[in-house]
């Protein structure tokens, strides 16, 4: 058998004996993604570290993934198999900075997008993803929400509600790059196809799309919709998962330096490696995990 396939067996038979399960999110590297038990954006991944019955979770994809599984999990042994994984966004904002912006701003509840550090979650008053963030926003009672740190998809939300949304100032340095340009571009070249992108694309860009989607909602928008061909306007990792669930249609990037360096530090040697050691461990300090869980939490049990 060929070394790859050797490491697939491995990580297999290892799985099983650890009585692990693999998670990954959607912009890992397709073989990453084919050892998973499950692929997803950040919510259906937190969902599932909520509720799997496994002793171990391997957490492929970036550090704040792996700390809220281990929040909502504390039983749990939570591996990322890259340590180094890192959402560059998620350090855009401080524990520090959310309480200045509290103290300014007494009446507004804090909504923390997922991508933020375990203590901004703990700060925080409930958390939301990409693919809840309206409707998170709708459940509050507070007429005036901070909203951390993404600001793009902060000014998303803002088209969605009455609310008054003060979005901080941070940005995913991916979506953030991909330009009115882009889209232009894509529509000439291929004018039959939907444009669909993140919310965390700039605001003029996602005024120039025809949908917008967290990455699975891509897919499941992709999966129905009756058009065949489609731009799509994330990270490129996710077109190995819309190839595979709808072979039959076609898939273009938007922008072609839509790459996450982060998200592809995780290959098949690290996670055999995690597996064998289960190690790097992701662990949060219990007083910080109760609080940043109660946000978390709140997220989960909206209604869906
Ligand atoms: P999703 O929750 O839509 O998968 O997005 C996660 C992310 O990191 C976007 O850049
Ligand atoms: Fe963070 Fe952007 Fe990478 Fe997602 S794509 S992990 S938001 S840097």
């Amino acid at each position: 058998s060929s070394p790859a396939q050797t490491l697939v067996e491995r990580i297999a038979a290892l799985k099983e004996e650890r009585g692990a399960v693999i998670l990954a999110h959607n912009y890992q590297i397709p073989t990453v993604q084919e050892v998973a038990d499950l692929v997803g954006d950040s919510l259906e991944l937190a969902q599932a570290a909520a509720k799997v019955d496994a002793d171990v979770i391997v957490f492929c994809g970036v550090d704040f993934m792996a700390e809220t599984a281990a929040i909502l999990s504390p039983e749990k042994t939570v591996v990322l198999p890259a340590a180094d994984a890192c959402c560059p966004m998620a350090e855009m904002v401080v524990p520090g900075e959310v309480r200045v912006l509290r103290e300014r701003f007494p009446k507004a509840a804090v909504v923390a997008y997922v991508n933020t550090s375990a203590e901004v979650k703990a700060e925080s008053d409930i958390c939301c993803t990409s693919a809840n963030a309206v409707a998170v926003v709708e459940s509050l009672a507070a007429e005036q929400v901070i909203f951390l740190p993404d600001r793009n998809l902060g000014r998303y939300v803002a088209r969605f509600t009455e609310k008054e949304i003060l979005p901080w100032d941070g940005y995913c340095i991916v979506h953030d790059r991909m330009t009115t340009g882009d889209v232009e571009e894509a529509r000439r070249a291929h004018p039959d196809a939907e444009v669909l992108v993140h919310p965390e694309c700039r605001p003029e860009v996602i005024d120039r799309a025809d949908r917008v989607f967290s990455t699975s909602g891509m897919v499941r928008h992709a999966c129905a919709s009756p058009c065949r061909e489609f731009v799509i306007g994330t990270e490129a990792g996710l077109l190995h998962q819309l190839k595979k669930q709808c072979p039959e249609k076609v898939f273009f990037p938007l922008s072609s330096r839509a790459v996450c360096v982060n998200m592809k530090k995780t290959d098949l040697a690290k996670v055999l490696a995690a597996l064998e050691r289960c190690e790097p461990r992701v662990t949060v300090p219990e007083d910080t995990a109760a609080r940043a869980r109660t946000a978390i939490r709140r997220m989960l049990d909206l209604p869906r």
